[in-house]
């Protein structure tokens, strides 16, 4: 079996030697330029277009991590990056589960526990004990209730939180209130005090943190995107921190990436940021699940992790 790897900020030789250990009898290579020969899986990120266009006889290819967005739109533009039948996986958790869980728990206990409003305090010298929010006034919602917003919902729920989701189809995840497309969006924000986002990138989600949105949420609530930067509308979402609709916006993802010098959101005192790592690719767990999703596939299954194309997730 011939596998070939692009990433193109992973130590290529540390993967090849950890995925060698893992699937003994593949013969692995870092793909170069020009290089035609065959290959029965490809294990990519940002894919040079050469790498995949028109190449025949690959089973699969597997992105290095959850979100398949940049694969897509590199797909849309060269539909001969993927020939007929072959199929594309993305990482399902593979350890960012527990990183999107640590990550939200720290930032919504943090507004819960008005760390953000007694740092304000701080610098102004003020010693000035405020009124505690209460946990049934501290709604959380999840937009994206899949492998990654359903783990952090019931991190929410452990915590105490009234917690809802919202998805394409309907959940049954233990004390979370499911809402289920378009229909029942405006009911989900009604009464949300913290939008967590974690949809993926399509053409329907693109832009649906917006003026709109944001304004059915409860006056004064909390947005942490953890997804994707093009899901935000930033000059609405600016617009709505300064009016006070929103009291605080935690992004760990941006439209442009990175983020530019001159963009507002560097300097506004209620956004607080990351340079997107919320939740990075872990290798030995990435490795183990793209083993396990080979050898699936070699016996004639379909694994887990499969994209719908169609659905564009
Ligand atoms: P996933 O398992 O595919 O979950 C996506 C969820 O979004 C599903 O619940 C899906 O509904 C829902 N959804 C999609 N389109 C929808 C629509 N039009 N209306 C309503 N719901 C919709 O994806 P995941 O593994 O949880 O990852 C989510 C995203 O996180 C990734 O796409 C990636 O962009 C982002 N991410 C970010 C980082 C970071 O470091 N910041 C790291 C990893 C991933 P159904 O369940 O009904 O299909
Ligand atoms: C990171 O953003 C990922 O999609 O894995």
């Amino acid at each position: 079996m011939d596998i070939i790897f692009h990433h193109p900020t992973f130590d290529a030789s540390f993967w090849l030697e950890r995925l060698q250990q893992q699937l003994p009898q593949a013969r692995l290579r870092v793909w170069q330029e020009g290089d035609n020969q065959p290959a029965d899986y490809a294990l990519v990120w940002r894919p040079p277009v050469a790498m995949l266009n028109g190449r025949r006889g690959l089973k699969a290819v597997f992105a290095l991590g959850a979100g398949v967005d940049s694969i897509l739109s590199q797909l849309r533009e060269h539909p001969g990056m993927l020939a007929q039948g072959v199929l594309l996986y993305r990482l399902e958790d593979t350890g960012m589960g527990l990183q999107m869980q640590e990550y939200a728990v720290s930032q919504v206990l943090h507004w819960f526990r008005r760390f953000d409003d007694y740092q304000r305090l701080k610098s102004q010298c003020r010693w000035e004990p405020l009124e505690e929010y209460q946990r049934e006034d501290f709604t959380i919602g999840v937009l994206g209730a899949g492998v990654l917003g359903g783990k952090v919902a019931e991190s929410m729920v452990s915590w105490g939180f009234p917690v809802r989701c919202w998805s394409r189809s309907r959940k049954h995840y233990p004390q979370v209130a499911s809402y289920a497309g378009a229909e029942e969006l405006p009911a989900f924000l009604a009464g949300t005090r913290v939008l967590i986002n974690l949809l993926p990138d399509t053409q329907e989600t693109r832009g649906i943190i917006n003026r709109d949105l944001l304004q059915q949420l409860v006056r004064g609530a909390y947005v942490l995107n953890l997804a994707r930067g093009t899901h935000v509308v930033e000059d609405d979402l600016l617009a709505a921190l300064d009016d006070g609709q929103l009291n605080g916006a935690m992004l760990d993802v941006f439209s442009r990436e990175p983020l530019a010098p001159e963009s507002p959101l560097w300097r506004h005192p209620r956004v607080a940021m990351t340079p997107h790592i919320a939740a990075v690719t872990r290798p030995q767990e990435a490795i183990a699940w793209i083993r396990a999703a080979i050898r699936a596939i070699e016996n004639g299954d379909r694994p887990g992790g499969e994209v719908n194309l169609k659905r564009g997730y």
